[in-house]
């Protein structure tokens, strides 16, 4: 989508804004609003959508699997079965996954995972990681 499409509706607010409140609080206020949402999203990371999970396992399945092997049995990084997980409690994992293992390969991840993505990710292992989808 040409970035161009969203310009007038953002533009109109901030017309209106102006018009109705000279000292620009309304302005103010829409930006503490759009703000204060955004830090909601990111806050609450509710799980990750339909499309945020195919992206998901195609990154484990390629990026985690290039250590921890292409069916997830192990390599340089260890399994990642529902075997190999099954007595490790889910908060270790996240925390593993999201700061890394330090003086290990394992890397840590947060800047590019959320932590719902995560968590959704650790909770996907410990049941069966599903396939790619093609
Ligand atoms: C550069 C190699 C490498 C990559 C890439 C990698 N890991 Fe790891 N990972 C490791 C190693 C090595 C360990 C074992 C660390 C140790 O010896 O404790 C590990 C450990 C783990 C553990 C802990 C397993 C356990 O039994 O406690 C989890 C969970 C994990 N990795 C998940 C992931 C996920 C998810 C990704 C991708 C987002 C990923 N790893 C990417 C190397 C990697």
């Amino acid at each position: 989508m040409p970035d161009g499409e969203n310009r007038p509706a953002l533009t109109g607010i901030n017309d209106r804004a102006l018009r109705e409140d000279e000292s620009g609080a309304m302005r103010k206020f829409i930006v503490i609003v759009i703000a204060s949402m955004s830090l909601e999203a990111a806050a609450a990371g509710g799980p990750p959508d339909a499309q945020r999970q195919a992206e998901l396992t195609r990154l484990v399945r390629e990026d985690c699997g290039s250590c921890h092997g292409m069916r997830l049995t192990g390599g340089l990084g260890s399994a990642l079965t529902v075997d190999a997980l099954r007595d490790k409690p889910a908060e270790a994992l996240v925390a593993t996954v999201m700061y890394g293992r330090p003086g290990t390969a394992m890397p840590p991840w947060r800047t590019m995972l959320s932590e719902a993505d995560v968590r959704w990710i650790v909770a996907q292992l410990a049941a069966g990681f599903p396939e790619t989808k093609r």
